[in-house]
């Protein structure tokens, strides 16, 4: 725990001077997005910026590979069925194998655990099931030897009911502390003060005798809502971020940053069940005073060297709300992941390119974060796969993910086609005392398969939640040695991603593959030099007449990548087999 520095009473949310905003034109270059007033120099001790080539001003988090480590399932070092930080230490060379540039780790903090850590008990502590303080250190310090940046999963929103914040709050309506959650009289009938539903259900509004009042949550009860319009609130949070700046974190997801605010006027919902979705209604998401908030902690990450950032779980229903959340000068999320694209689970090429088209060109030229499989979602392996052909959807979702321009999430086991966990394992599986059933979003947190030994390699103990029988034959061991594996073929696209500058830094050039079936965009740099990505999202042998450049044709090369073995080695019209990847390597058209 730490106590935030005293607090004066002002508006903590923009302290510094306004930002010079620099946004590029409509440009598909990745631009250079506002930062802070002349970026000091990265310390000796940060990572190399893998992913960036020298002399280019594209940021680390412009192109960026961020892996998600969900820390109780990846790796246990101490054989008690839980992952911990120790673990994820001991699996950096492997991450460093695969590519990626950054980690994020979703909370192992002190918690009770109603929500696995999403319900914080102590900001800027480890939960003894994780390890310490100083295996946190050892890890920000060993991963940065080997370039590999750690972001720390803030939640921002709400507190668990357990932290000492909100037991003085709760305490009584005069305690100093009353005002740094959201506490509101009942309505005249002495029921809940507005009829909004959280987003797991129920009323948003929990009773508390003691003081007689409601206290306000949008997710579980056991997490209330800090009070953002409290500069105390705000200002404790910048704490925690310096806490964990000054331990080796290079930024922060943000938890739930849709819902900073609610409507003051508290609103009764004419109808509640219609209209958007509870976690998208008007009056409890996307506030204005939301993006001030969120500049604050923006200039949080920005006044310390080395390129920190802000990694945002930003749900937004439209291109245009997502725009919103970099901040009008980009200057709030440098990162707002777009769900738009994370909840499609269908193969539909349309909707595939009018997502991926909206993001590439609406975000003025703006990063735009692309993942599919998170510890909220399914695995993509399971959400896309028809029983038949997952091993090719799996390629074809993954290349998709890597080969468009900006920043791409990946989920710890997607690299080697880790599936949902079959539910009846589930049933009845004893979760401890906090949890007694298994939560429905369990399945895609299965332990890690490294082996196909019993444990997989994850424990030598219980595992906490069951190990996928298929880790018998779906495990990285195996992978590691296999022609054509998945982790082969991930490994492969990563390292394109470093070496292809047009995978790096080339525009985005949408293209028409003359078939409602297949995807085809380009990635190409000034020089014409680029790639051209093909996706056949149908069961089908698809022949394409790809047209659509801004200029000449370009002259196709040799095919860098395919998932089938006939797959395209011309340009103009190649068939391409069902549910097939191919990139074909792309020179300037001859000249005359
Ligand atoms: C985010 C997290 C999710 C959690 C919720 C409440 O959506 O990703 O796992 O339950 O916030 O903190
Ligand atoms: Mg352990």
């Amino acid at each position: 725990m730490i106590t935030p520095s005293r607090t004066r009473r002002r508006r903590c949310a923009v302290l510094l001077a306004p930002l010079l905003a620099v946004l590029s034109g409509a440009g598909a270059a990745p631009a250079q997005a506002a930062s802070a007033p002349a970026t000091p120099p990265a310390p000796a001790s940060s990572p190399a910026p893998a992913a960036t080539s020298p002399g280019t001003t594209a940021k680390w988090w412009h192109n960026a590979v961020i892996y998600e480590i969900y820390p109780r399932s990846f790796q246990d070092s101490d054989g008690d069925g839980i992952g911990d930080l120790k673990g994820i230490t001991q699996r950096l060379d492997y991450l460093a194998q695969l590519g990626v540039d950054a980690i994020w780790v979703t909370p192992f903090f002190p918690s009770p655990n109603a929500d696995f850590g999403y319900d914080v008990a102590d900001y800027t502590g480890v939960a003894r099931e994780y390890g310490t303080i100083e295996d946190w250190d050892t890890l920000t310090r060993e991963a940065k030897k080997r370039g590999i940046r750690v972001l720390v999963d803030l939640v921002v929103n709400h507190s668990s009911d357990q932290h000492p914040w909100f037991v003085e709050s709760r305490s009584s309506r005069t305690n100093p502390k009353r005002d740094w959650y959201v506490w509101r009289d009942p309505a005249p009938d002495g029921g809940p003060p507005t009829n909004w539903q959280s987003i797991f259900g129920g009323s948003t509004w929990q009773f508390d005798k003691a003081t007689g009042q409601y206290y306000y949550h949008i997710f579980l009860a056991q997490q209330p809502d800090l009070n953002w319009a409290n500069p105390q609130v705000c200002a404790a949070m910048h704490a925690v971020m310096r806490f964990w700046l000054s331990h080796g974190a290079s930024g922060f997801r943000l938890d739930a940053t849709p819902y900073l605010f609610e409507d003051p006027a508290w609103p009764n919902d004419p109808d509640v069940a219609s209209g958007p979705p509870v976690w998208l209604k008007p009056y409890n998401s996307g506030l204005k005073e939301g993006n001030v908030a969120l500049r604050g902690l923006r200039q949080v990450v920005d006044s310390v060297p080395g390129d920190a950032i802000l990694l945002g779980e930003s749900s937004t229903a439209t291109i245009e709300d997502l725009r919103k959340v970099y901040g009008a000068h980009a200057d709030e999320i440098n990162l707002p992941m777009n769900f738009l694209y994370g909840n499609l689970t269908r193969l539909d090429a349309k909707v595939f390119k009018k997502t991926i088209d909206e993001a590439e060109t609406r975000l003025d030229g703006l990063p735009p974060v692309f993942f599919f499989s998170s510890h909220d979602h399914s695995r993509q392996w399971t959400s896309f796969g028809n029983g038949v052909d997952n091993d090719r959807i799996a390629r074809l979702t993954a290349a998709m993910t890597l080969t468009l321009r900006g920043t791409a999430l990946l989920y710890y086991g997607e690299e080697i086609g880790m599936a949902d966990l079959p539910a009846d394992l589930l049933e009845g599986f004893p979760l401890g005392p906090k949890r007694k059933v298994a939560d429905k979003r369990d399945p895609e947190r299965s332990p890690m398969q490294w082996t196909g030994e019993p444990g997989a390699g994850f424990t030598t103990g219980a595992p906490w939640l069951p190990v996928a029988p298929a880790a018998r034959t779906v495990n990285v061991a195996r992978q590691q040695g296999e022609a054509g594996s998945m982790l082969g073929w991930y490994t492969q696209l990563l390292a394109l991603r470093r070496t292809e500058p047009a995978l790096r830094e080339g525009a985005y050039v949408p293209l028409d593959s003359g078939n409602g079936d297949v995807v085809a965009y380009a990635r190409r740099l000034p020089s014409g030099e680029g790639v051209l990505v093909l996706l056949n999202m149908s069961g089908r042998r698809q022949a394409l007449r790809i047209t659509g450049w801004p200029d000449a044709a370009p002259r196709a090369g040799e095919v860098i990548m395919t998932s089938a073995p006939s797959g395209a080695a011309n340009v103009v019209d190649p068939v391409l087999e069902p549910y097939a990847t191919t990139l074909v390597r792309l020179h300037p058209a001859a000249p005359g």
